[in-house]
C-alpha cells in the first residue's frame, strides 16, 4: 500500500457563517461538509432549513429502505432533475415511480446486461487506440473516459437511429448539469425562490430540441421495430409493468432514456477517471492489476464473460466508488416526525447522506483516507450501510450492474496494455458539482507496453 495518501476534498473545519458557506459551496458542495461528519454518527444543523447529515448505517437503512414512504426524495433533486428529465424514473414517487420501476427492471437483468457488453468491449478498444495515438504526451483520462462512456449510452440507448444527434444531446445535457449543478445549493439550504432555478435554463431552446430529437428517435424506433440484440430503448418499449399492464408513452420513455444518459454516463466515466488516478497513484496496485487483466486477456480486448474473472480490477473500482463517490451526497425530505440517531426529526427537515463523509467515517473504516483495494477482498466484510456508490433500498441505483460490468471492461483493457504515471505538480482537484469530478482532469502518461499495440483491424475501427 503507498505510504502517502491520495487527493481529498478539505472538509470544513471551523463553524461558517451562511454567506461564508455558500460562497465556499458555490465552488464546491463538498467543501460544506463539516470534517466532524468523517468523524461523528450524525450532524444537525439550521441554515434556513433544519438539516441532518447522517453517517450512522442503521439510521441510514430506516431512512432508505424501513421508512421509504417517509423519506421522499428532496424537493432539491427533484428541482434540479425535473426540468431535463420530466417525472421519469430518478425523480417520481409512490405509484407513479412503482410501476416505471417494475417495468423498467427486467431491461438491467444480468442477461441483459451482458448482452451490451460488446458495446462496451468495443468502445474500449477505441479508448486504448485514442490513448495510444495521443502519446507519449500526457492524456487527459477524465475527458477520454467521458467520450467512451458516452459512446456506450448513446449507442445502447439511440443507435442507428438518422434522427439522433448524439453529440448535440451530449452538449445540451453537459450545459444542463453544469448550470444546475452550479446553484443546487441554494435549495438544499433553503434559499428565497428568487434565485434562478435550473428550469429557466431547461425552458431553453437547447433542452426543447434535445427532447424533440429524442423523442423522433423513439417513434422511429417504435415504426421500425428492432434488428439484431435489444439494445436499452428496444427493451424499455417492450417493458411493462407486470401488474397493470401498463406500458410508457413516447414522452415517458424519452424521459426515462434521458434519464439514463444523464444519471448513467458522467458518473460512469468518473469512476473509471478516478480508477485510473488511484492506479497510477499507487503503481504497486496497478502492477497487481495488470498482471491479472494479462494473465485473462493475452492481448485482447476485455468482454462480458471475463468480468467475473477479474476480481482485483473491480476491487480497484470498488475501492475509487469509496474514495470518490460520483454521486458524493444524496437527500431526502422527511414527511413526518421521527428519531435518528435519538435525535428529533421534525416534518420538512432535509436529511442529507454525505457519501463521501460516510465513505471517509473514521468510525466506519480503518486508515479511511487512504487507497487499499484489499478492503474489498472479502465483500461481506464490508457493512452494506457503510459503504452506499449507488444508494440502496428500493431506490437502489438501477443501472449499477451496468455500470460495474463497463468500468471492468474498460479499466481491464486498458490496464493491460499501458503503464499509467502522474504528471508532476497536475494532481487533480475533487470538487462536487452535481458530481464529484477531478476539477482540471486527471493528467496521466500512458506508455504503451510492448506487444500491446493494438492489431491493424481494432486501430482502423477505432477512428
Ligand atoms: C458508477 C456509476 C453510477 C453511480 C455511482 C450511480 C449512482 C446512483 C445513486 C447514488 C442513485 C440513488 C440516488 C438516490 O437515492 O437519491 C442512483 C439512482 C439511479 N441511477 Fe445510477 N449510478 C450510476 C450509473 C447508472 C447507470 C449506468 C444508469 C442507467 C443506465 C443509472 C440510472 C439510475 C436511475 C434510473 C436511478 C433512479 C432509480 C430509482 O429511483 O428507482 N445509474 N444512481
Amino acid at each position: 500500500m503507498a505510504t502517502s495518501l491520495p487527493v481529498k476534498v478539505p472538509l470544513v473545519t471551523e463553524p461558517m457563517g451562511i454567506l461564508a458557506s455558500l460562497r465556499v459551496a458555490r465552488e464546491n458542495i463538498l467543501a460544506i461538509i463539516p470534517e466532524i461528519a468523517t468523524r461523528q454518527p450524525m450532524v444537525t444543523g439550521r441554515t434556513g432549513k433544519r438539516w441532518h447529515m447522517v453517517m450512522d448505517p442503521g439510521a441510514i437503512r430506516r431512512i432508505l429502505l424501513e421508512e421509504l414512504d417517509n423519506y421522499p426524495k428532496s424537493v432539491v433533486t427533484k428541482n434540479l432533475l425535473r426540468p431535463a428529465v420530466g417525472e421519469s424514473l430518478f425523480i417520481a414517487e409512490g405509484a407513479h415511480w412503482r410501476w416505471q420501476r417494475r417495468a423498467a427492471a427486467p431491461v438491467f437483468s444480468h442477461r441483459n446486461v451482458m448482452n451490451l457488453a460488446p458495446v462496451m468491449t468495443a468502445a474500449a478498444e477505441r479508448s486504448a487506440a485514442r490513448i495510444a495515438a495521443a502519446g507519449p504526451a500526457a492524456v487527459d483520462v477524465a475527458e477520454d473516459m467521458v467520450r467512451t462512456t458516452f459512446d456506450v449510452i448513446s449507442e445502447v440507448t439511440f443507435s442507428g437511429s438518422d434522427a439522433f444527434d448524439a453529440d448535440g444531446v451530449h452538449r445540451a445535457i453537459d450545459h444542463y448539469i453544469s448550470a444546475a449543478g452550479k446553484i443546487s445549493l441554494f435549495d438544499i439550504l433553503g434559499f428565497p425562490d428568487w434565485v434562478p432555478r435550473p428550469a429557466r435554463i431547461a425552458s431553453g431552446p437547447v433542452m426543447r430540441d434535445m427532447k424533440a430529437v429524442a423523442d423522433a428517435a423513439v417513434e422511429e424506433r417504435r415504426k421500425r421495430g428492432h434488428a439484431g440484440v435489444p439494445d436499452l430503448l428496444d427493451l424499455l418499449l417492450a417493458g411493462e409493468d407486470p401488474e397493470t399492464k401498463r406500458q410508457m408513452n413516447t414522452a415517458e420513455l424519452r424521459d426515462n432514456l434521458l434519464t439514463f444518459i444523464v444519471a448513467g454516463h458522467e458518473t460512469t466515466a468518473l469512476t473509471l477517471a478516478w480508477s485510473l488516478y488511484l492506479c497510477a497513484f499507487d503503481q504497486g496496485v496497478q502492477d497487481k492489476a495488470r498482471a491479472q487483466a494479462q494473465s485473462m486477456l493475452r492481448g485482447r480486448a476485455a468482454t462480458g464473460e471475463d468480468v467475473a474473472n477479474l476480481p482485483f480490477i473491480r476491487q480497484i473500482a470498488d475501492e475509487a466508488l469509496r474514495l470518490y463517490p460520483p454521486a458524493g451526497m444524496i437527500s431526502r425530505t422527511a414527511q413526518k416526525a421521527d428519531t435518528l440517531c435519538g435525535r428529533d426529526i421534525r416534518p420538512g427537515d432535509t436529511c442529507i447522506i454525505p457519501i463521501y463523509a460516510l465513505h471517509r467515517n473514521h468510525l466506519l473504516w480503518d486508515d479511511p483516507d487512504a487507497f487499499d483495494p484489499e478492503r474489498f477482498a472479502d465483500r461481506k466484510a464490508v457493512d452494506r450501510y457503510a459503504y452506499l456508490p449507488f444508494g440502496d433500498g428500493p431506490r437502489i441505483c438501477i443501472g449499477a450492474s451496468f455500470a460495474l460490468q463497463e468500468t471492468v471492461i474498460i479499466l481491464a483493457t486498458l490496464l493491460s496494455r499501458f503503464r499509467f504515471t502522474p504528471v508532476k505538480g497536475r494532481d487533480p482537484k475533487p470538487v462536487m458539482i452535481l458530481t464529484l469530478r477531478p476539477e482540471g482532469g486527471v493528467w496521466l502518461n500512458a506508455e504503451q507496453l510492448s506487444g500491446t499495440t493494438p492489431s491493424a483491424k481494432t486501430a482502423s475501427q477505432a477512428v
